[in-house]
């Protein structure tokens, strides 16, 4: 695998490949790389004749008290779990190359509706910064295909419609979120969570399981989402929204069938999500 920091290296190197009619394939990331981003590797593999991740921890994504110098940065770790899980290109810019005029001067992709409310409620203009470094990245890398994760829902929502409205010729493939034994959704922030704190977070996927349970046996939302904020907060988290939308993260009407239950809640200091698809009763 070959690691390449500069945009005139990626750029040849993809040429390369292009002239050789191969289909590309895209894993952005920003690091710290778990058996969810090799999931996601993996699927791209599947597709695609060249894989190329990137690793770039996005400050336009970060807000102003958030975690960007905290977040965990380890390339060669990485590097050794994309090489044995079939990437061929890695490309791993600085700040400066991607954002040379710095972040205040830097155009901005934003997408919005879909960008609106559950973390872009709680996190004003992270949407903005993905949809600005995801278009980047797109425009330099000009994959076939690009894989994104089910964990970050609301995010493969703005991805699809980011796509369709600029008209980038670009597949994108959503992978199921790849869970810990005991449920945790794998996460590059569940390395912040203390040894008492890793013991309670599951209680996330857990109370998302009964509320889902409850829901598709037919019994109304409001009382279910009720109990499932109160079981949260009993177990140890601030709930930071814990919503039922349609899986296009509409509003849920009298016809839906298809739904998703997203929850964010922070333990501790560490902020975790999760989301789980059901099928509503007629
Ligand atoms: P990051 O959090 O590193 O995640 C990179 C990709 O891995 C995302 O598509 C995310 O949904 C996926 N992923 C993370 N955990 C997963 C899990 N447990 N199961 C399946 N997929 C998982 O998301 C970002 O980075 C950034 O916002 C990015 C898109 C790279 C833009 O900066």
């Amino acid at each position: 695998m070959r690691t390449l920091r500069e945009i005139p290296d990626l750029r040849e190197a993809l040429d390369a490949v292009r002239r050789r009619d191969q289909r590309i394939a895209l894993v952005p990331t920003m690091g710290n790389l778990h058996a969810g981003h090799l999931a996601l590797v993996e699927a791209a593999r599947r597709q695609a004749d060249v894989v190329v991740a990137t690793i770039f921890v996005n400050p336009l994504q970060f807000g102003p008290s958030e975690d960007l110098d905290a977040y965990p940065r380890t390339l060669t770790d990485d590097q050794a779990r994309l090489e044995a899980a079939g990437c061929d290109l890695l490309f791993t810019p600085d700040t400066a190359t991607l954002y040379p005029h710095g972040l205040t001067e830097q155009t901005q992709v934003c997408v919005p509706g879909v960008s609106e409310g559950l973390c872009g409620g709680a996190r004003p203009g992270h949407f903005d910064g993905v949809a600005t470094v995801v278009s980047m990245l797109f425009n330099l890398v000009q994959p076939h295909l690009a894989c994104f994760g089910e964990k970050d829902y609301q995010q493969l929502a703005v991805i699809r419609k980011l796509v369709a409205d600029l008209h980038f010729p670009i597949e994108i493939l959503g992978v199921p979120i790849v869970r810990a034994e005991d449920g945790l959704a794998l996460s590059s922030r569940n390395g912040y969570l203390s040894e008492d704190e890793r013991l309670v977070a599951p209680m996330l996927y857990r109370t998302l399981c009964q509320a889902r349970n409850a829901l598709e046996a037919g019994e109304a939302p409001e009382p279910v989402l009720a109990q499932a904020n109160e079981t949260l907060r009993q177990s140890g988290f601030t709930p930071d929204y814990l919503e039922l939308r349609a899986r296009d993260l509409g509003p849920v009407t009298a016809t839906t069938r298809e739904a998703v239950l997203l929850a964010a809640a922070r333990l501790g200091p560490t902020r975790l999500i999760d989301n789980l698809i059901l099928t509503l009763p007629s």
